[in-house]
């Protein structure tokens, strides 16, 4: 999480901890493929930090949402199997999750020293999390002819790209670089990066401490790889985050690295958080998935909930544990000893 912590106006505060310790209700979804194995490791961290915790198992594909609703997190391994046809789960339990949590940001830090491929990596991308085409608007006409249609539109309001651009500039305060990139494509999405563009160059006219640049998605996409350090907080639209994360993680160690927070931020239902990597079926139960991602998400989680020393014995512990390799229960060994 790169020392990442969500302090200042970012989130609504966690509810005050009476006389020491609360025991934090936290939702576990392992999901499928290798997503329930690097949870086991997020867990086993977790409990290395002596942080009180009731852990609230969910099945994959269950509906209980009212119940999720009451936990103050959620910690969710992958969702993906190939048994299913694409999109069920996808649809059906994470893209549920966020969108009816209101799930609006989500935050994907990434960090990484000097590498063949560039000078290192020092960034968070905030990616808008309930709009754009995500959204789920579109259909068919005539399906299964000839002459079949499939239309799939972009959903982009005022008040979501708002909040979004505000949480990012937030956050660039609360950065030493104070510098916000917006990542769209606007050259050829001229209704919805219009209206991102604008609302962006308003509301950075309320910024005047944290400067800004503009950069299409596809520049955007060599620069991160060849020239990273030109990134502070990148906000983006749905779409372009889910791909400019992966590439994100890849340019800074590798996704099974890379963390995310999917955030409530005015915390009026519990928040998620998940590794950005999917469920890697091909690779489940080798004992050769990477728990970092899901251990760092882990930590985020734990700061999310104002566990603040403990999230940051965790991330001191992954950034200790660079050259450690082994099973993917070795890798959480190691790190749990050294929290
Ligand atoms: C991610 C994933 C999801 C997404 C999938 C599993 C629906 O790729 O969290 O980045 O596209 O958002
Ligand atoms: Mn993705």
């Amino acid at each position: 999480m790169g020392g990442f912590s969500f302090s200042g106006n970012l989130t609504k505060k966690p509810p005050q901890e009476q006389e020491g310790t609360v025991t934090h209700r936290i939702g576990i979804i392992g999901g499928d493929g290798i997503g329930p194995e690097v949870v086991a490791e997020a867990l086993k961290v977790i409990d290395a930090t002596g942080v009180a915790y009731e852990a609230v198992p969910f099945d994959l594909g269950d509906g209980e949402l009212a119940e999720i609703r009451t936990l103050d997190a959620a910690l969710l391994g992958a969702v993906g199997t190939p048994d299913v046809p694409p999109g069920v789960l996808e649809r059906g339990l994470l893209l549920r999750l966020r969108f009816e949590l209101d799930l609006y940001i989500n935050l994907r830090p990434f960090q990484a020293g000097p590498s063949a491929l560039n000078d290192g990596v020092d960034c968070v991308v905030v990616r808008e999390n309930t709009e754009g085409v995500y959204a789920g608007e579109g259909g068919f006409l005539r399906k299964g002819t000839p002459n079949e249609v499939a239309t799939q539109g972009s959903v982009n309001t005022r008040l979501g790209v708002e909040r979004c651009v505000r949480f990012a500039f937030e956050l660039a305060r609360s950065r030493e670089r104070r510098h916000v990139t917006l990542v769209h494509k606007t050259n050829v999405l001229t209704f919805a990066g219009d209206l991102w563009q604008r609302t962006f160059e308003e509301v950075a006219g309320e910024y005047a401490d944290v400067t800004t640049a503009y950069h299409h998605v596809d520049a955007a996409c060599i620069h991160l790889v060849q020239d990273p350090g030109r990134y502070d907080v990148i906000v983006t639209d749905n779409l372009f985050g889910d791909i400019l994360t992966d590439l994100g993680g890849a340019v800074s160690g590798g996704i099974g690295r890379a963390a995310s927070a999917n955030l409530n931020p005015a915390r009026t239902g519990p928040s998620l958080f998940e590794p950005v990597h999917g469920s890697a079926p091909d690779i489940a139960g080798t004992g050769h998935a990477d728990p970092r991602a899901a251990i760092i998400s882990g930590a985020m989680l734990l700061d999310f909930l104002g566990e603040t020393e403990a999230a940051a014995r965790v991330e001191k512990a992954v950034a200790a544990s660079d050259d450690v390799g082994g099973t993917t229960s070795e890798i959480g060994d190691h790190i749990a000893e050294r929290v």
